[in-house]
Formats: C-alpha cells, structure tokens, sequence
C-alpha cells in the first residue's frame, strides 16, 4: 500500500519510467566516485534480487526520494536514502523510512539495521527521530575483489 504525505507518494520503483530519474537524484544527493556505487550498476544489481524493495517518492511522475531495503531473512536493511535538495524538511525522507519499515516489517523482519558514514554523522539526528538509536557495534566489512 502506498504510504502518502499530502502531495506525495511512495511507491515500488518502475524501472521502465524512473530509472534515469532515480540516477539523477543519486548523482545530485551521493555523487559517485568508485565503480561499484555506480548507480546503473546498483540498480541493475538490486533488481536482480527481485524484492520489490527499492522506492521511490513521487510527486506527480516526478522522484523527489528514494529508499532501499534488503532482508536476509533474519535483519533488514536500509540504504539509499535520498531527498532532493528543494524537497527536503517536508516529511518526504519520513515517509520513505515508514514505507520501507512496513515493507519489511510484512515480510517477518523484527529488527533493521542501518548505517551511516563518519562524514554524514548530521544525518543521525534523522533517523533517530524515527526512533532509530545508536548501537554500539564495530561496522566491519570485506570486499571480494579490489576496487579502484
Ligand atoms: C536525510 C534526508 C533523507 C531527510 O529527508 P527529509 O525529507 O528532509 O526528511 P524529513 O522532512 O522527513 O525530516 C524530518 C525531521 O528529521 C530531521 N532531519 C532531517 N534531515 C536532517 C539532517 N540532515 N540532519 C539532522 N536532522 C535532520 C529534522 O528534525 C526534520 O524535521 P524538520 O524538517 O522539522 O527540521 C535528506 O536530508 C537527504 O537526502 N540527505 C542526504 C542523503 C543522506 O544523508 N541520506 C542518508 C544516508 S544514511
């Protein structure tokens, strides 16, 4: 079920008409420097899993937002999460979070997980808004071949 704030809606991502919308905005919110955030390849990669989790808020046909999740099963994820500059502070990034939190919370999730960058630490006031906390866990990761 879509999840709307008065001018906007939250849907399922249509790769036939948003995907260079949805490039765009990556492009303009994270910018991209390495070859796997490459936003083509992200996207391509995700729909492979065939999740119907990655969203897009919508205002008119135009993405102002999106969000996606993951769920292995036993944690979900939230990555990607992104507002246009001119349509941020109007609840737009909320109502992405909720949206993703129902689409896994229907699919048995019981907890997400999230991270955010050393550099974009501002963000965390944000999520905890939404009633994310700070946990205290060590972020660990280990790529399975070398990227430039
Ligand atoms: C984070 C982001 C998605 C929020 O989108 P948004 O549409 O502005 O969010 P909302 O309007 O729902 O915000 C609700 C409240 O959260 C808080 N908030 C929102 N963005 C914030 C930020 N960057 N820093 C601190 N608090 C923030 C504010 O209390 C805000 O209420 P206010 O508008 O009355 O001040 C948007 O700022 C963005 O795209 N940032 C760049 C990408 C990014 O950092 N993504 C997260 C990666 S982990």
């Amino acid at each position: 079920m879509p999840h709307s704030t008065p001018s906007i809606s939250v849907q399922v991502y249509d790769n036939a008409t948003q995907r260079a919308q949805v490039i765009a905005l990556w492009k303009t919110v994270f910018g991209y420097d390495s070859p796997h955030n490459e936003p083509s390849l992200v996207i391509d990669q995700k729909l492979a899993v065939k999740d119907d989790l990655m969203f897009v808020a919508l205002a008119g046909d135009k993405v102002v937002g999106t969000i996606t999740a993951g769920y292995d099963g036993h944690r979900g994820w939230l990555y990607s999460l992104a507002v246009l500059p001119e349509h941020r502070h109007g609840g737009i990034g909320s109502a992405l979070v909720r949206h993703a939190e129902q689409a896994l919370l229907s699919r048995g999730c019981l907890k997400i997980n999230l991270q955010v960058v050393e550099s974009n630490s501002q963000v965390v006031a944000f999520y905890q808004t939404l009633g994310y906390a700070v946990e205290p866990r060590v972020s660990m990761g280990k790529r399975f071949k070398a990227e430039s």
